[in-house]
């Protein structure tokens, strides 16, 4: 039995910059292949049309909307497409985040708030407007992807994104109390070195296929399992929390990062 059969789910940032895979990408694909109608959320019609073409090859149904979700006309929009495609929606899955690395004192004021409008103020606008469809379906799942970046330094110079996505940790648990009765379920994934081509996007635009092996190696070298976490397994720890099966979890901070954050640096 899909473990998502009979479900609407809205995934933001469900393409994925530069080629291959990156966590919402992912998400929205394995939410399909649980059984789930996908509305998939993102301001890059090109790359979202890959999501689309795929979804929809595998036998899956998704619609694509195209828009800003730190805007509020931009989740006005991709919720009046849901409702109007799907007629509701169970799951909202915020998927979008962005860094910029900067020494603290060189991030610039219109940086700052670009990294808070989309990282923080996309999740507050998106529950804002989901979470009554929810209370009047009678419940839900809200999954905000945050990072380990919220919980501690993790080698880059990144305290806008790193205090937004801990900003985002406190939000989850405020809407899991305060919808708790209403059967609405809201919980934070924090995540570890997750090998997506975002990573490999910092690196210069001349950057050498050995400058990318370099950088990998290095994120590899620093994880317990000698490895990054994958795409795949992102989306299996986010499928759990948006079923039924996670119907006593809520507030929590799912930690997928394969025990990096249960490390300190050796002696
Ligand atoms: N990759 C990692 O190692 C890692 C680690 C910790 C947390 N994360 C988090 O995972 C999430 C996804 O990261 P990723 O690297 O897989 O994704 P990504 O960087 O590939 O972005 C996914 C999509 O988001 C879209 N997007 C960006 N801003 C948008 C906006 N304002 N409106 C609509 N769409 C927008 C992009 O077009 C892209 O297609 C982020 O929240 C990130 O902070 C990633």
């Amino acid at each position: 039995m899909a473990r998502l059969a009979g479900k609407v789910a809205v995934v933001t940032g469900a393409g994925s910059i530069g080629n291959g895979w990156g966590n919402g990408k992912a998400c929205a694909v394995v939410y399909a292949r649980e059984g789930a109608q996908v509305v998939l959320v993102d301001r890059n019609e090109e790359v979202v049309a890959q999501t689309s073409d795929f979804i929809e090859q595998e036998g899956g149904s998704a619609i694509s909307v195209v828009v800003d979700v730190s805007t509020e006309l931009g989740v006005e929009t991709y919720v009046e497409a849901a409702l109007r495609h799907y007629g509701t929606i169970d799951i909202l899955h915020n998927n979008v985040g962005i860094g910029i690395p900067r020494n603290f004192v060189e991030i610039t004021e219109s940086e700052w708030d670009l990294i808070y409008r989309v990282n923080l103020k996309s999740v507050f606008l998106g529950c804002r407007q989901v979470l009554p469809i929810m209370r009047s379906r009678g419940g839900g799942s809200i999954i905000n992807i945050s990072s380990i970046a919220s919980h501690r330094w993790t080698g880059t110079s990144l305290a806008a994104y790193a205090s937004s996505k801990a900003a985002i940790n406190q939000l989850t648990q405020a809407i899991a109390i305060e919808y708790a009765k209403e059967r609405i379920r809201c919980n934070a994934v924090v995540l570890g070195f997750i090998d997506t081509p975002t990573v490999f996007a910092g690196l210069s635009a001349g950057a050498t296929e050995a400058e990318r092996q370099l950088l990998a190696a290095q994120r590899d070298a620093a994880c317990p399992m000698g490895r990054m976490g994958t795409v795949w397994e992102v989306a299996s720890a986010c499928v759990f929390l948006a079923s039924d099966e996670a119907s006593y979890v809520t507030g929590t901070e799912l930690v997928v990062d394969g025990g990096l954050s249960a490390t300190v640096p050796a002696g």
